[in-house]
C-alpha cells in the first residue's frame, strides 16, 4: 500500500516534500484537485464533497495511508471522513490531517498567545482556536482569514505575497506563535518572518515530515502494510504548464499527471 497526500492544489506538495526528505523509501501517490481550487472559499457541502472524491480516488490507487495536506479540507470534511466514510466504505485504510500536527507544534515553545492565518472556510471552521483551547484552554488565539494569499502564490505573483504579508502582520505583533494553517502560506514564511522577527512563525513544511514519522513509529501495524520502493506519482484533476512549472520547482525531475477521476 501507498502513502497518498492530498491538497486542493499544488500547494501540499511543500508537505509531500517533507514526506519525502524524512521517508524517502515509501511509495507516494500525490493529488492534487487543481480543477476546483480554491477551495478556502467553497462551501462547506462543496469541500466535503470534493475530499470525499479525493479520499475515494487516493484509495484506488492503492493508497493504505492517506493524508489530507490541505488545511481547509482537514478543517471542513476530516471528521466526517475518519468517522462516518471510514469506518463504512474502507475500513483498513487510515486518513489523517494537518490540523493536530500543527496544533502541537505550535504549543512546543510555551506559547500564551497564538495567531492563526488561514483561508475563510478553515477560520470559519474555527478547528484551529479549538483545538488549540483543547490543550491549553487559558489560551489566547487570534484568527485572521487571508484568503488572497491563495490566488497571489497561485499566480506566481510574490511581489504582491510580500505586500499582503506586511499588511496582516500588524495583527500578529502580540502573539508568540503564528500558525501558518494554509498549504501554500510555507512559501511566505520568510516575508512573515521578516515582518515579525520575535514571534514564532509555524510552517509546515518544517515539521510534517518528522510528524508522519513518529506516527508511523508509533503505528507498526500500519508501517508494515506501506511499500517501500522510492516510487513517487504526483496527479491533479486538471493539468497546465504553469502547474508544471510550480511542480518543477520543488520535484525537478518528477512530472505531474493529469488524471480522469470518476466520483
Ligand atoms: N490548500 C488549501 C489549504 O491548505 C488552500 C488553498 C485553497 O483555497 O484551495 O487550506
Amino acid at each position: 500500500m501507498r502513502i497518498g497526500v492530498f491538497d486542493s492544489g499544488l500547494g501540499g506538495l511543500v508537505i509531500t516534500k517533507s514526506f519525502i526528505e524524512t521517508l524517502p523509501e515509501y511509495d507516494y501517490v500525490y493529488y492534487g484537485d487543481t480543477a476546483n481550487l480554491p477551495y478556502g472559499e467553497k462551501s462547506s457541502a462543496q469541500i466535503l464533497s470534493y475530499t470525499i472524491d479525493a479520499v475515494k480516488f487516493l484509495i484506488s490507487q492503492k493508497c493504505g495511508l492517506i493524508i489530507i495536506a490541505c488545511n481547509t479540507a482537514t478543517s471542513i470534511a476530516l471528521r466526517y471522513i475518519q468517522q462516518r466514510f471510514i469506518p463504512e466504505f474502507a475500513p483498513d485504510i487510515k486518513v489523517l490531517g494537518v490540523v493536530i500536527p500543527t496544533v502541537e507544534t505550535a504549543l512546543l515553545s510555551g506559547a500564551k498567545k497564538v495567531g492563526v492565518v488561514a483561508t475563510g472556510a478553515t477560520i470559519r471552521s474555527h478547528i484551529y482556536k479549538q483545538e488549540l483551547l483543547k490543550i491549553n484552554p487559558d489560551l489566547e488565539v487570534k484568527e485572521v482569514a487571508t484568503p488572497e494569499f491563495v490566488q497571489a502564490i497561485e499566480k506566481d505573483d510574490f511581489c504582491r505575497a510580500e505586500q499582503l504579508v506586511k499588511s496582516y502582520a500588524p495583527n500578529f505583533t502580540d502573539v508568540d506563535s503564528l500558525i501558518l494553517g494554509c498549504t501554500h502560506y510555507p512559501l511566505l514564511k520568510n516575508y512573515f518572518r521578516q515582518e515579525l522577527p520575535d514571534v514564532e512563525v509555524v510552517s509546515q513544511d518544517e515539521f510534517m515530515g518528522a510528524k508522519l514519522a513518529n506516527y508511523l513509529d508509533r503505528h507498526i501495524e500500519i508501517d508494515i502494510t506501506l511499500s517501500r520502493e522510492r516510487s513517487y506519482r504526483f496527479l491533479v484533476s486538471k493539468w497546465n504548464e504553469h502547474y508544471q512549472n510550480v511542480a518543477n520547482k520543488l520535484f525537478p525531475d518528477i512530472p505531474i499527471e493529469e488524471t480522469k477521476k470518476n466520483g
